[in-house]
């Protein structure tokens, strides 16, 4: 089980697990949900300018990824996690979150098969019942990653954010000094062909050098920028999961416009970030 941190405001104790559930020295306690992960939010992280995605978009996102389309990016991604973690005869005593895992299925297949301790965290409790159903050994957090984060200092050897929330600061807290974060953004032509089409906008703002700057400034050093994209020819049910997944609300003239696509060649693109607390 993955140190876990109150998140009672003003506390932020080591919680301690205590039957079925986690207590801190304070008498804060959190029971552990039937579904298997541990409810961490406060009363305020309900009114979150980023509540989390909608069950909508988590179950569409689910289907898309069980669809098998994004296994190149995880296979690119598992040799960074490879890089960052060696072969250590000691994974048990080494910790890897993953901030906005959602449903769970890249933390599954990153990290299911090494003795690493992982722990997922995510704002939404859809998501986050999905991925403590599909792998229940590791430790699954509904916690607001935007608020001081619930995990001990100076403690984790790797952070992964993909597509997810990413607080300079609380990372690198959180981090141990050499640690890594994997971060992946949409590239700017991801998904260009539906966005043309639906939204009638074209490339997107190239968004990894504000992320490198913010870094940067705060202590770590890039290791390693690099791109993944493929194209994917997507029937109509695709084309709707993978709008919905990446779009909050659609107006309905959009709406109609993606209705009339009864197919479509489309690219699916991502950057990635190798970064390094150095500092
Ligand atoms: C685009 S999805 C990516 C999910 C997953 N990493 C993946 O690639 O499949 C972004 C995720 O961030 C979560 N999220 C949004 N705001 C959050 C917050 N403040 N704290 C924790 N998770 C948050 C959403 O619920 C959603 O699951
Ligand atoms: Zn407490």
């Amino acid at each position: 089980m993955f140190d876990l941190r109150c998140t009672v405001r003003n506390c932020g104790q080591v919680l301690r697990l205590a039957d079925t559930c986690l207590r801190c020295d304070n008498g804060h306690s959190f029971d552990r949900a039937k579904q298997g992960y541990w409810n961490l939010t406060q009363p305020q992280d309900s009114k979150s300018s980023t509540p989390g995605d909608s069950d909508a978009a988590v179950e569409a996102r689910h289907r898309w990824l069980q669809s098998g389309r994004m296994n190149g990016f995880t296979e690119f991604l598992q040799t960074w996690v490879d890089d960052c973690l060696g072969v250590s005869g000691d994974e048990e005593n080494v910790r890897v979150i993953d901030l906005g895992c959602g449903e769970g299925t890249f933390g599954k297949a990153l990290f299911h098969d090494r003795s690493v301790t992982y722990c997922g965290i995510d704002l939404s409790k859809r998501a986050i019942k999905l991925a403590a159903r599909s792998w229940p050994q590791a430790t699954w957090v509904l916690a607001n990653a935007d608020r001081r984060l619930p995990i001990v200092d100076v403690g984790v050897s790797l952070a992964v954010s993909l597509f997810g929330r990413r607080p300079c600061e609380g990372l690198h807290r959180v981090l141990v000094s050499g640690g890594h974060c994997i971060f992946a953004v949409p590239a700017a032509d991801d998904l260009i062909e539906l966005r043309e089409q639906v939204q009638l906008e074209g490339r997107q703002r190239n968004r990894s050098s504000a992320i490198i700057d913010e870094f940067a400034k705060a202590g770590f050093e890039l290791v390693e920028h690099s791109n993944w994209r493929t194209n994917v020819l997507l029937d109509a049910d695709s084309i709707s999961d993978a709008m919905a997944m990446t779009y909050r609300a659609f107006r309905f003239s959009q709406q109609q416009r993606m209705e009339a696509i009864s197919s479509a060649n489309v690219t699916l693109a991502a950057e990635l970030l190798l970064m390094k607390k150095t500092a």
